[in-house]
């Protein structure tokens, strides 16, 4: 799928790897609804990039309502503008960070009571729920737009996985669980949509740059890149931004869980 003159649908486009993404793909000439919550950051996204090639959607993924709101403003200012929608970026996520000694994000604390259920749906909620609930809603209207190329494309579906949902940490039980039900869905999402001519990528990064890592301790991040092969750093947005125009460009990559990760694996212990 051609970037240029496309339009993509970026949850979590405000910040960190959706953001990397919006800017990638507006560099392609290519066009970037953003749905997030963050109406301060998205704004300023907007203004950076410039040239009416972004627009903001006010979206909160924990809520069906809320993104059906989002997807119909997308879709009319796809109207407007005459740039197909060529794919779903669904980046919008929560992690919670790794154990700290006698947090309710392990699953016993020291005194053997067990986390709160709040937490561990709060978690599902957003990464799966609010993932495939946006997923659903673009869907349909992709499955009706006009098939482009000898292959007869329709678009992709871009979805973020984790690190953490094959090696995940001690007090990752909510996140790994969220992460590791986004690899698991790829395949029948694949299956469920190769007739459209929609394909499905998924990408598990390890530790990137971004708001979300920012709040890790050194003595977690250290221990991180430690057991990262080469190279020895967090990767950069950027980095995370290519895979995912590579994914949109090359129509063989389908139905697969890409982990992009320098040879990290998480150790059990810090
Ligand atoms: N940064 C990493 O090291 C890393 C590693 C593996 C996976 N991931 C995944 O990548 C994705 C992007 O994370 P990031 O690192 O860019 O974090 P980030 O915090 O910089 O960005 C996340 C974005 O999602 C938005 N968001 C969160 N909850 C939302 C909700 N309920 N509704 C709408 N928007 C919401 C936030 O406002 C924010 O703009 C997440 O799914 C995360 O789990 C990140």
């Amino acid at each position: 799928m051609k970037i240029e003159g496309r339009t993509f649908i970026v949850s979590g486009g405000a910040s960190g790897l959706g953001r990397a993404c919006v800017e990638d793909i507006c560099r392609a000439g290519g066009y970037a609804a953003i749905l997030d919550m963050n109406d301060e950051l998205a704004q300023e996204v907007v203004k950076s990039i410039g040239g009416g090639k972004t627009k903001f959607f006010e979206a909160n993924v924990l809520e069906t309502e809320s993104i059906a709101a989002a997807v119909k403003g997308a879709l009319e200012w796809v109207k407007e503008t005459g740039k197909e929608v060529g794919g779903v970026i669904a980046a919008a996520g929560v992690a919670t960070p790794a154990k700290a000694r006698s947090s309710s994000r392990v699953i016993i604390d020291r005194n053997l009571e067990p986390f709160s259920m709040s937490d561990f749906d709060f978690v599902m909620n957003v990464n799966v729920r609010g993932t495939i609930d946006l997923i659903r809603q673009v869907i349909p209207h992709m499955a009706r737009s006009t098939p482009v190329g000898s292959d007869g494309e329709r678009g992709i579906i871009v979805m973020v996985s984790s690190a953490a949902a094959f090696d995940g940490q001690p007090g990752q039980v909510s996140y790994s669980a969220s992460k590791g039900a986004i690899a698991s869905l790829t395949l029948p999402l694949t299956r469920d949509l190769s007739r459209y001519g929609i394909r499905v990528v998924t990408i598990a990064p390890s530790i990137f740059d971004s708001r979300m890592t920012a709040m890790m301790s050194d003595k977690v991040r250290a221990s991180l890149l430690r057991t990262t092969e080469f190279p020895q750093r967090p990767g950069k947005p950027h980095e995370f931004a290519q895979l995912v125009t590579q994914s949109i460009e090359n129509i063989m990559l389908n139905g697969v869980v890409l982990r992009l990760d320098g040879g990290m694996r998480m150790p059990s212990k810090m």
